[in-house]
Parts: C-alpha cells; sequence; structure tokens
C-alpha cells in the first residue's frame, strides 16, 4: 500500500488537473493521477466531444499517457480518481477492463471525491472475471 503522505500528493494532482477536464457536455469533471516507482506522477482529466461515444475517461487518459512515456505494468505503483461525487468516485467499467490490463493485480486503487471520502482497493478487487489477452489464444 501506497503512504498517506503519497495519497495526499495524488489527490493534490488529480484535484489539479481536474480543472482542465474538457467537459461541456456532462459537466462532470475527474482527475486521475498515477504514482510510478519513479516517485513521478502522471495525471488525466475527462475529455469530452460532441460526438459523445469518443469521450476518453480521465483514468484512460492517464494510464494511456504513462504507457506513451515509457513505463509498463510493474512501474505503476497505483492509481487515484476524483471528482464531485456525493461518495468516492467509481471507475467506469471500460477504465475497470483498461486498468486490468495495465495495472499489476495488486497495485493500489484510490477513490475520492471532493469530500475527504476515500475508499481504497486492489486492482484485482475492481472487475472479476476480466477478460484478458489470454482469452485470445494467439
Ligand atoms: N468519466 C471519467 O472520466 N471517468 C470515470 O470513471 C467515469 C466517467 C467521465 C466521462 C464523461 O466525460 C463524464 O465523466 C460523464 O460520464
Amino acid at each position: 500500500m501506497i503512504t498517506k503522505d503519497q495519497i495526499t500528493q495524488l489527490y493534490e494532482e488529480a484535484v489539479k488537473v481536474r480543472k482542465n477536464s474538457y467537459s461541456p457536455y456532462s459537466k462532470f469533471k475527474v482527475g486521475a493521477a498515477l504514482l510510478l516507482d519513479d516517485n513521478k506522477i502522471i495525471t488525466g482529466t475527462n475529455v469530452e466531444n460532441s460526438s459523445y461515444g469518443l469521450t476518453m475517461c480521465a483514468e484512460r487518459n492517464a494510464l494511456f499517457t504513462a504507457i506513451a512515456q515509457g513505463y509498463k505494468k510493474e512501474n505503476i505503483l497505483a492509481i487515484l480518481v476524483v471528482a464531485n461525487t456525493d461518495g468516492p468516485c467509481s471507475p467506469c467499467g471500460a477504465c475497470r477492463q483498461v486498468i486490468s490490463e495495465l495495472m499489476d493485480k495488486d497495485a493500489d486503487v484510490i477513490l475520492t471525491n471532493r469530500k475527504n471520502d476515500i475508499k481504497e482497493f486492489k486492482v484485482k478487487d475492481l472487475l472479476p472475471f476480466t477478460f484478458t489477452k489470454e482469452d485470445l489464444n494467439v
């Protein structure tokens, strides 16, 4: 489990990037922050489109940036998500699938909101019976 200080740092960065959310349609701003094993933090926010289905979630934007920067599954220690929800913000199903593939099963998932609610999971608890590359049989 990452430390309380690390969670605070991730939270601050996720709150910061959330301000950049491009969400004119839903008006629902989400921030995500990843902690890497070199102590770097990579962030992402949701980006919507007038063709709604093209919207990309904050979590996937952060993870895809980490991959583009050369980080691998084993380098990503945690993901934190924040939105202005009643309870801790829950990642959508598509993001759970991507998190399951790009993060280690024992990495930390920290769900938060703007009221200091927090829920901590492991990646393996987010999506049971995940579709994996083994299912492809290639
Ligand atoms: N959204 C995220 O960024 N992450 C989630 O896990 C849930 C949903 C975004 C997508 C869309 O821009 C807005 O929130 C409303 O669904």
